[in-house]
């Protein structure tokens, strides 16, 4: 039986990681700090969970003692994760570290955490330059990438096969953040208008979980040192991602398509004022075969999240809050 190995894998990638390989005959053990996160319906399918901070070297080591067919790191973020992998990888047949588009710069430098937003060719290859490798503080917006970047040379500067995955909006069940919940919480609250700064018309590519775990098995089966984009087959602009939601969900409402965005009105987090769309030639040019299309994949996430409140975000959220000023929108409605 080969065995898998997902640090980090309690979140949406890990699990669809799980769900994927476990099917097909694989043993698949993930790790992670908390102990109740992984769903009872995986761990009833046989995946193995290990309770270890990504940084717990012993536990790494314990882990990775007898080998492993595939290591997936889904919590590499700095150059130093990267070094503390490697002495446990000459037992591991194939490894796939998860990075992310934010890596990519455009001609003048800018990326998509930077003050103004990158012009990138469309599609953005894996040739596209990146941001400089750097240390620091990886949970800031200006840390993050150069972080990743760092982590991905110390990578793929090894001896081991080492495949890095750059996927871009990640969705799926399981998610820490998960984005749909601005289009999934106002169906469930019967809010009777969609807000939609700049007419929804952004579009930031979205990654289904469901398609990183596909391209994760391909990618086992011809482990290798390259870089890969991983996206959904189509991008869809966040005015599809909410009509998605809403069909899906039977909720009729109005799209109010906002031409300016203002501070309040119409926020959600797919406004890129030009599209970020990545090229997935290279991953089918691999062999790998899409599960399906954002369409075709994001019921796992809404479900998800209509099913288990208690994995849904926190109403405090600082990250989702902005999405819901209901007094403004409903100002807005009557005047
Ligand atoms: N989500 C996106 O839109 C996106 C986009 C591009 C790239 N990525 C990359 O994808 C990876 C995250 O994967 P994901 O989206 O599946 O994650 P996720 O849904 O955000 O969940 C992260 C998982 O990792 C676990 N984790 C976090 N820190 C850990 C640590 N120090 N040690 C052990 N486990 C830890 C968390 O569980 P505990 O907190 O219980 O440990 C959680 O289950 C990251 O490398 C990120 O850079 C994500």
């Amino acid at each position: 039986m080969p065995r898998a190995v997902v640090l980090g894998g309690t979140g949406s990638i890990g699990q669809a990681i799980a769900r994927r390989l476990i099917p097909s005959g694989w043993s698949v053990e993930l790790t992670g700090r908390t102990a109740g996160r992984l769903p009872q319906d995986l761990l009833e399918a046989g995946a193995g969970f290990r309770q270890a901070d990504r940084s717990d070297l012993h536990t790494l080591r314990e882990t990775l003692r007898s080998g492993a067919d595939l290591v997936v790191d889904c919590a590499c973020y700095t150059a130093s994760d990267a070094r503390s992998l490697i002495p446990f990888l000459s037992g591991v047949e194939a490894t796939v570290m998860i990075s992310t588009k934010a890596v990519y710069v455009d001609e003048q430098g800018r990326h998509v955490n930077s003050e103004s937003p990158p012009l990138f060719p469309v599609p953005i290859r894996e040739s596209q330059p990146t941001v400089a490798p750097a240390d620091g503080d990886y949970r800031t917006a200006a840390g993050y990438a150069p972080n990743k970047v760092a982590a991905e040379q110390v990578l793929l500067n090894s001896e081991a096969p080492v495949t890095v995955l750059r996927p871009s909006k990640v969705h799926g069940a399981g998610a820490l953040r998960p984005r749909e919940w601005v289009f999934v919480k106002r169906v469930l609250d019967h809010r009777p208008a969609v807000f939609l700064a700049h007419q929804g018309a952004g579009v930031d590519h979205t990654s289904a979980a469901a398609n990183i775990a596909a391209l994760v098995e391909r990618v086992a089966a011809v482990p290798g040192r390259r870089i890969l984009n991983s996206a959904d087959p189509d991008a869809p602009s966040a005015l599809r991602i909410a009509r998605v939601v809403a069909e899906h969900l039977n909720h009729e409402w109005r799209e109010v398509l906002l031409d300016e965005r203002n501070d309040v009105l119409g926020l959600h987090p797919w406004d890129a004022p030009f599209p970020i769309v990545l090229d997935t030639s290279a991953a089918l040019d691999l062999g790998y075969e899409p599960v399906g299309t954002f369409g075709d994949t994001i019921a796992a996430e809404i479900d998800w999240l209509v099913n288990e409140p208690q994995r849904r975000p926190a109403a405090d959220d600082s990250f989702f809050a902005p999405f819901f000023d209901y007094e403004a929108e409903d100002r807005y409605l009557t005047s």
